[in-house]
C-alpha cells in the first residue's frame, strides 16, 4: 500500500509516519509538507533513510504540486493531516486556517478525484461539534457547531469532503479525533506548553477558571485509530476517535506539576480564550464496532512517557521555542497576563 501523508512533518502526521514505517513492512509513504512553523523534519529523523519513505516539500494549496504526485495513480490512499491546527493562532489571525484547512483540503480532494485515488482519509477533530453540555456525548450525527475560526475551517473541510461523497461517490472516510498529546508536540498546545514551562520553572498560563474539559488521547492511539478507519472503515463514513480520558485542564496541569516536581505557585490564571469551548465529549462506539479499534494507553502512562520525552529532548524543545515562537508567545500571552484574574 502506498500512502500520501500530508502534514507528515507535524506532530500527529509524523507519529503516523513513524508508526507505520516501524510496524508495517507493506506500507510505502510519500510525506508532503509545507514545513510551516509547526512542521519539522527532525520529527522524521527516526525513520531517516528508510527506502519506503519519500519527502516532498510542497503546499497542499498548490494544485500543480499535489496533482503531480497523484496523477500517475500509484498512490492508493491519501491520509490528510496538513492543517493550521492551533485555536489561539486562528483567533489571532484566521486567514491561514481558512486558506490551508478549507482551500487546501478542496485542492487535495479535487486532485484525488481526478486521479481516482482509491481512498481519502480526512483527519478532522471533535472541535467541529462545539461545546457539549453535560451529560451529552456527541455521536457522528451530532450537528456541527464550531466556535473558533480553526474549528469552523475544519468543519468546512468536513462538509466539502462529505459533499464529494454525495456528489462524486468519492471513497472518503473522516475521523474526528479528541485532544492528542505525546512526544514531538509543538509547545503551543496545553500539555507540551505546561511540561516545557514546568521543566524550566516558568509560569503556567491557565485560561479562565481551568475547568474546561478535554478528552485526552495518546498520539499513538490516535494513529492506530486512523489506520483502522483507513483500512477497515466504511466508505463515506465519519468516525469519532477518543482517548476515554476526560479531564479538566487544571487537573492535567496539577499532574504535570507533580511529575516534573514543580511548585503549584507556577500556576498563573490569565484572561480566558474568546469563545472558549467548555467541554468536548464524543461517543466512540462506532469505530469500535466497525473496525475493532479501542485506545490502549492510560492517561497516567501516556503522560509519564510524554514528560520523560520532553525531559530528554530539551534540544528539540529549545530549537522549536526559538525564533517565531517567541513572537507568537508574546502576541498570545502578553495581553492575557495583563488581565490576570487572580
Ligand atoms: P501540527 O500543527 O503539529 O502539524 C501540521 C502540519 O501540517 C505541519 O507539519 C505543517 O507544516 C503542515 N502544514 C500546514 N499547512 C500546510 C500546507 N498548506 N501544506 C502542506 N503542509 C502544511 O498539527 P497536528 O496537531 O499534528 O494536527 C494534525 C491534524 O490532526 C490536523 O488536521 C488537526 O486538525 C487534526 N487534529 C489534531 C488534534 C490535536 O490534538 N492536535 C486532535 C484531532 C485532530
Ligand atoms: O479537540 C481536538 C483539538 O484539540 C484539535 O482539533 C486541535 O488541533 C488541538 O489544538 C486541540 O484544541 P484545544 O483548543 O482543545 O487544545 P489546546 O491545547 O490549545 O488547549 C487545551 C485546553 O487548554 C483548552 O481548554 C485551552 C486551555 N489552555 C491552552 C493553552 C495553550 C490553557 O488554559 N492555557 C494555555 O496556555
Amino acid at each position: 500500500m502506498k500512502l500520501l501523508v500530508t502534514g507528515g512533518a507535524g506532530f500527529i502526521g509524523s507519529a503516523f509516519v513513524r508508526y507505520l514505517l516501524t510496524n508495517r513492512d507493506d506500507v510505502q509513504i510519500v510525506t508532503l509538507d509545507k514545513l510551516t512553523y509547526a512542521g519539522n523534519l527532525e520529527n522524521l529523523a527516526p525513520i531517516e533513510g528508510n527506502p519506503r519513505h519519500q519527502f516532498v516539500h510542497a503546499d497542499i494549496c498548490d494544485a500543480a504540486a499535489v496533482t503531480a504526485i497523484l496523477a500517475d495513480g500509484s498512490i492508493d490512499a491519501v491520509v490528510h493531516f496538513a492543517a493550521e491546527s492551533h485555536v489561539d493562532r486562528s483567533i489571532l489571525s484566521p486567514g491561514s486556517a481558512v486558506e490551508t484547512n478549507v482551500r487546501g483540503t478542496a485542492t487535495l480532494l479535487e486532485a484525488a478525484r481526478t486521479a481516482r485515488t482509491s481512498r481519502f482519509l480526512l483527519v478532522s477533530t471533535d472541535e467541529v461539534y462545539g461545546s457539549i453540555e453535560q451529560p451529552t456525548e456527541a455521536d457522528e450525527t451530532f450537528p456541527l457547531n464550531p466556535s473558533s475560526p480553526y474549528a469552523a475551517s475544519k468543519a468546512g473541510a468536513d462538509l466539502l469532503a462529505l459533499a464529494y461523497v454525495k456528489t462524486y461517490r468519492m471513497p472518503v472516510v473522516i475521523t474526528r479525533g479528541s485532544n492528542n498529546y505525546g512526544p514531538y508536540q509543538f509547545p503551543e498546545k496545553l500539555i507540551p506548553l505546561m511540561i516545557s514551562n514546568a521543566l524550566e520553572r516558568l509560569p503556567l498560563p491557565v485560561y479562565g477558571d481551568g475547568l474546561q474539559v478535554r478528552d485526552w488521547m495518546y498520539v499513538e492511539d490516535h494513529c492506530r485509530g486512523i489506520f483502522s478507519a483507513l483500512t477497515k472503515g466504511t466508505e463515506g463514513a465519519v468516525y469519532n476517535i477518543g482517548g476515554g480520558n476526560p479531564l479538566p485542564n487544571i487537573e492535567v496541569i496539577k499532574r504535570i506539576l507533580k511529575m516534573t516536581e514543580a511548585p503549584e505557585s507556577l500556576i498563573t490564571r490569565v484572561t480566558d480564550r474568546p469563545g472558549h469551548d467548555r467541554r468536548y465529549a464524543i461517543r466512540v462506539d462506532k469505530i469500535a464496532r466497525d473496525t475493532g479499534f479501542r485506545p490502549s494507553v492510560s492517561f497516567d502512562d501516556g503522560l509519564a512517557a510524554t514528560v520523560e520525552w520532553y525531559r530528554k529532548n530539551t534540544d528539540w524543545t529549545s530549537r522549536v521555542k526559538s525564533g517565531e515562537y517567541r513572537d507568537y508567545y508574546q502576541r498570545n500571552y502578553e495581553w492575557r497576563s495583563a488581565g490576570i484574574q487572580g
